[in-house]
């Protein structure tokens, strides 16, 4: 589904929150695009929260391609974005080569970090009709995977507001903001005509976005930007001590979990093996 541009502005001008979320995996897609997520996004934290990296930097384009045919699999209705890997769009020409690559595996739209440095990018990108979102605020491919909240001093505010204004100019469909400070994500918000999503900046974003493996209580422990919506940690890791308990102890398998051969094939087998001795 591309053409995400006209829908998402739409969902701005009507004032209808857009809910992205990280995802990954194809089961984790299917249950994704059944709930009615908006945007599903493959985002690079893959890497950290899939894969075992210590960081997003390690993260690669056959990573990322090789999960987003995966999510694709399962997508039948949302926007399906895809996250441009550390070192995949230092320049016009390999951001793009790479862009089509993830357009040609199913993706509807990409998404890459950075400010004013990435209209040139974005630009290139937009005029080969590929939509962009981009990511402003915290940035892990260039900042770390520590997050430090962002636009706390006025020069800094200024300077993300110029930021998302000279994105959207040069063809971003859609800006992320991450660990920007309320005040600050609302005033970007109020200024661009396109949709803002938030992650850990307040209320007043356009929309939300949070990765998948927090909201299920995957990662090891919550922090004051998500919420998390069950324990996955708890009821998974609880079901596998339960199966290595059963194995150990002989209650898996039980006869119900067996397939039996036929009392007259058993003879036969039988008689077969008493000849041949
Ligand atoms: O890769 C990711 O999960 C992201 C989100 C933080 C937006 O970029």
């Amino acid at each position: 589904m591309a053409n995400g541009r006209e829908r998402f502005k739409r969902m701005k001008a009507t004032r209808e929150p857009v809910v992205m979320l990280t995802c990954y995996d194809y089961p984790t897609a299917v249950l994704e695009d059944e709930a009615g997520v908006d945007v599903i996004f493959v985002g690079d934290s893959v890497g950290t929260n899939v894969l075992g990296y210590s960081s997003e930097t390690e993260v690669t384009m056959a990573d990322m391609l090789h999960h987003l045919r995966a999510v694709r699999r399962g997508v039948s209705k949302a926007y399906l974005l895809v996250d441009m890997p550390h070192g995949s769009y230092a320049t016009t020409e390999a951001a793009r080569r790479n862009a089509e690559a993830f357009i040609a595996a199913g993706a509807d739209g990409v998404k890459l970090e950075g400010g004013y440095d990435q209209v040139p990018v974005v630009r290139e990108l937009a005029a080969a009709g590929i939509e962009v979102c981009g990511h402003i605020g915290f940035t892990p491919q260039t900042l770390g995977s520590k997050g430090r909240v962002q636009g706390k001093s006025s020069e800094q505010a200024r300077e993300l507001i110029d930021s998302a204004l000279a994105l959207a100019d040069a063809g971003v469909f859609m800006l992320v903001l991450e660990l920007v400070t309320e005040q600050v994500a609302a005033m970007v918000t109020a200024r661009v005509p396109i949709p803002t999503i938030g992650i850990g900046s307040g209320r007043f974003c356009d929309g939300q976005v949070l990765v998948v493996n927090d909201v299920l209580g995957m990662t090891p422990s919550a922090r004051r930007l998500h919420k998390r919506y069950t324990e996955w940690r708890d009821t998974a890791g609880g079901a596998i001590r339960r199966y290595v308990d059963d194995v150990r102890t002989h209650h898996f398998p039980t006869e119900e979990n067996a397939f039996p051969t036929d009392r007259e094939e058993l003879a036969r087998l039988e008689e077969m093996l008493a000849a041949a001795r």
